[in-house]
């Protein structure tokens, strides 16, 4: 089989590492790549992620069986309609079923049609009207939310009345996000601490995979800003039995219902970014698509065989498979280029990897590197994610960091505390 995965960051390397281990596969097509997945796929590095054109005729030229679309983009873009139009299965949601993360004034609706737990809120299209509205609320911190995609960076929490009149003057009238900012989204502030949980679903059956704990802060902890994530571990101590089968009945099945009642049936992997409040399990967001970070904790601990559970969410036959995880812990600190998320330099030469640009007790995925004469060099904010797994967290976050000092290129920045909080659980 030929296999296409869309996307060229860390999850797309968990993705293809974990495609690999199926022997039917002959090839695997990474759109772009980076140039450390090129050691375990060939990368098409000119065709851009969201060149949706170039895509598919790539794949219609290289004769593709089965194709992954992983990043948000894309997906909301609808690659996965355009492929399937020339028959080429996809494991993604269709473009009718990615507005679930596209959109927050839709799933905010949808959640409240359908009384699925999240923060109370009220949808805006007029400024003037949010800033009435928060400044009657007088609340803070308040959360302000662009509608649309925003590269991460369409939620904040703001402080005080200043902060939200600078938040929804920017995003509203200075459109720093674009049209996504055409609507906010302006929400209860919720506390508690925060699940990551993947799910499969097929659109009939959903099977959510092991939780994970993302470490979103640029600095020890849960200092600095916002970043894509700074690490992970899995499993989520917060996340008891209990509360997994809370959310099953409370969020994940009746959201899979929901999007089938409004005729968006989502098949793939949907994200669920839940907060555990003292008033129960709240939906913050979701995400149409493997999250980034976590898919880089939770697919190693997946023993089942990826590519089989993908095409079975395609052919809506999930419920026949196996999915099964290892019972074990798994711990990824990502090593990010120093000032990221703000301003960064790249081009560092990356040292300290064996030939195969991974280390020898760990899994590398490499987020942001390129091949430069041979070598690699750091192409971005996040530049490695390395992942240890072993039968205990504490174990896996020793053996994590002992690998992260192997490596090592200018101005490298990481967390030193990725799991810290989950081991005092
Ligand atoms: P997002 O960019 O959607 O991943 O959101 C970024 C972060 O903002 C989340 O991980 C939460 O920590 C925080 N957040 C979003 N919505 C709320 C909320 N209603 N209350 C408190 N924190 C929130
Ligand atoms: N790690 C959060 C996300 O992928 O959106």
């Amino acid at each position: 089989m030929r296999v296409m995965v869309v996307g060229g960051g860390g999850r797309e390397h968990a993705i293809i590492k974990k495609l690999k281990e199926n022997p039917h596969i002959e090839d695997i097509f990474a759109v772009p790549g980076n140039g450390g997945i090129g050691y375990d796929a060939i990368c098409v590095e000119d065709i851009k992620a969201t060149d949706v054109d170039a895509i598919v005729s790539y794949a219609m030229d290289h004769s593709i069986d089965f194709a992954v679309v992983a990043p948000d983009d894309p997906l909301v873009l609808g690659c996965v309609d355009r492929l399937e139009e020339k028959g080429i299965p996809c494991f993604g949601p269709n473009k009718a079923a990615a507005i679930i993360e596209g959109s927050k004034v839709f799933s905010k609706n949808l959640m409240k049609k359908y009384n699925i737990p999240t923060a109370g809120y009220e949808i805006f299209d007029d400024p003037a009207k949010a800033l009435v509205y928060i400044e009657a609320q007088n609340t803070y911190p308040t959360v302000i939310k662009a509608d649309g995609l925003a590269l991460g960076k369409g939620v904040i929490l703001a402080e005080n009345y200043q902060q939200a009149q600078k938040a929804v003057t920017e995003i509203m009238e200075d459109k720093v996000f674009g049209a996504s900012g055409n609507h906010i989204v302006v929400e209860e502030f919720l506390t508690g601490p925060e699940v990551s949980v993947l799910a499969f679903t097929d659109s009939k059956t959903l099977v959510p995979m092991v939780s994970s704990m993302d470490h979103k802060r640029a600095l020890d902890n849960d200092m600095g800003l916002n970043t894509g994530g700074m690490g992970t571990i899995a499993p989520n101590p917060y996340y008891t039995r209990e509360l997994a089968a809370q959310c099953m009945e409370e969020i994940f099945l009746p959201t899979m219902n929901a999007m089938n009642a409004v005729g968006r049936p989502f098949k793939g992997c949907l994200y669920f970014g839940l907060m555990l409040t003292p008033k129960g399990p709240k939906v913050i967001e979701y995400n149409c698509r493997f999250g980034d970070p976590e898919t880089q904790v939770v697919l190693p601990l997946l023993k089942s065989d990826l590519l089989t559970i993908m095409q079975a969410v395609h052919d809506e036959r999930l419920a026949e498979v196996d999915v099964t995880f290892s019972r074990g812990a798994a711990c990824c600190v990502i090593l990010a280029s120093g000032g990221y998320p703000v301003q960064y330099q790249k081009g560092y030469p990356v040292r300290g990897l064996n030939v195969n640009a991974g280390l020898e007790n760990s899994l590398v995925f490499h987020s942001g590197t390129q091949l430069q004469n041979g070598k690699l060099v750091t192409n971005g904010g996040r530049v490695l994610g390395v992942t240890a797994t072993s039968d205990y967290l504490a174990l896996a976050i020793n053996k994590a960091y002992r690998e992260v000092e192997k490596v090592n290129f200018t101005d490298m920045h990481y967390r030193t505390d990725i799991g810290q909080r989950a081991l005092n659980v």
